[in-house]
């Protein structure tokens, strides 16, 4: 079975066949309104979502499918108590592709190891976001023309922003592109993103300083500092508001910077930046997430993927006398889930489903 878990399970040609095929579908949505007739999209939302569920639903809609699913983990029977892993087992026999986001880290890879269908990851705590990354590389090589020799800022919540892990993951795969990470230093990049960017030897510079990184920019991809991350309020308060994007900073930008943003936005750019049309790309970067998911989800309910090899658990090992001490990954709550890890080249062990460190 084909799954969605995290961005590295496409290759860089397959993520350009997606971004064509978004392409084509918006040119010629008549052509595609009938190729999931018949096919069942389940979308479970342990957490909340405006645009990744309803732009699923939409994409399942458009393509002539139907849907089913729940938007709040309260009115499943995950409140009673059900595990994971018996929820998925019962849904993959409900639908023929699933669409879920989860607050624990790793949940949709658990997911992955109980279904019959399809598994998308829709988000999962702090870690990854990959439907939102390929729609963000459908952004840019709309407003760009091209994703190769960028000079790519990602600004705010670098700790704990799953959008921007797993787009650091796929701009790597691309050419001549630098990073610059701008971030108090309570929230900079985790360790496992700077290690796949040394490794390759790209570029990066970490900064705390929005304004002065603003000119060499050519995408200034803007987050949130998302208040259900933090487990201590009093730092929340003290690091809400530590970025805001307005008109006046924008005074020494490029003319043709794109600014992103993954959405909902608080302060973090203030509403008048909206009126700068040309740079202000966000929410046509929202309206694009339709297509993509449209992309994504005809590439996994195609025939020829469902025999694919699944490569997330090649490498495990059981890690017996080790546990994860992540708080946020699905292993600290989902019963009977054996704790796997993987090797890394320092010898260091990682948590399978979450990455942080085993020691
Ligand atoms: N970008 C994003 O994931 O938005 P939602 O939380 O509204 O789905």
């Amino acid at each position: 079975m084909r799954d969605l878990i995290g961005i590295e399970d496409f290759s860089k040609e397959e993520i350009d066949e997606l971004i064509e095929i978004s392409k084509d579908i918006m040119d010629n949505k008549e052509k595609y309104s009938e190729m999931c007739k018949g096919k069942i999209l389940a979308t479970l939302f342990f957490e909340p979502s405006t645009r990744t569920r309803l732009s699923f639903e939409s994409a399942m809609l458009s393509l002539g499918g139907s849907i089913l699913g729940f938007s709040n983990a309260n009115s499943s029977s995950t409140s009673k108590g059900e595990s994971l892993a018996d929820t998925i087992t019962v849904v993959s026999g409900y639908s023929d592709i699933i669409a879920m986001r989860h607050p624990k880290e790793g949940a949709p890879l658990v997911a992955s190891m109980h279904s019959n269908v399809p598994i998308i990851n829709a988000g999962d705590g702090g870690h990854n976001h990959p439907t939102q990354t390929l729609l963000d590389l459908l952004t840019i090589s709309k407003e760009k023309g091209h994703i190769d020799n960028l000079t790519v800022g990602l600004c705010g919540d670098l700790k704990y922003g799953r959008t921007v892990h797993s787009l650091v993951t796929a701009l790597s795969l691309y050419s001549n592109v630098k990073f610059v990470f701008i971030s108090p230093e309570e929230l900079k990049m985790p360790e496992y993103i700077n290690e796949i960017l040394d490794k390759k030897n790209i570029e990066y510079v970490e900064t705390n300083n929005l304004e002065g990184s603003i000119p060499e920019l050519d995408i200034l991809y803007m987050t949130r500092i998302q208040r259900e991350r933090f487990t201590d309020v009093e730092e929340y308060e003290r690091l809400k508001d530590v970025y805001i994007l307005d008109k006046k900073k924008l005074d020494n930008a490029k003319e043709d910077l794109s600014i992103l943003h993954p959405l909902p936005r608080v302060n973090e750019i203030a509403v008048e930046v909206d009126d700068d049309k040309r740079r202000a790309a966000y929410f046509r970067q929202a309206e694009n997430g339709r297509y993509m998911r449209m992309a994504i989800i005809l590439k996994l309910l195609d025939e020829k993927n469902l025999n694919y090899e699944y490569k997330h658990l090649n490498d495990a090992i059981e890690s017996n006398n080790c546990k994860c001490e992540n708080s946020m990954c699905i292993t600290s709550i989902e019963r009977g889930l054996k704790q796997l890890a993987v090797k890394c080249n320092d010898n260091k062990l990682r948590c399978i489903f979450c990455d942080h460190e085993i020691k």
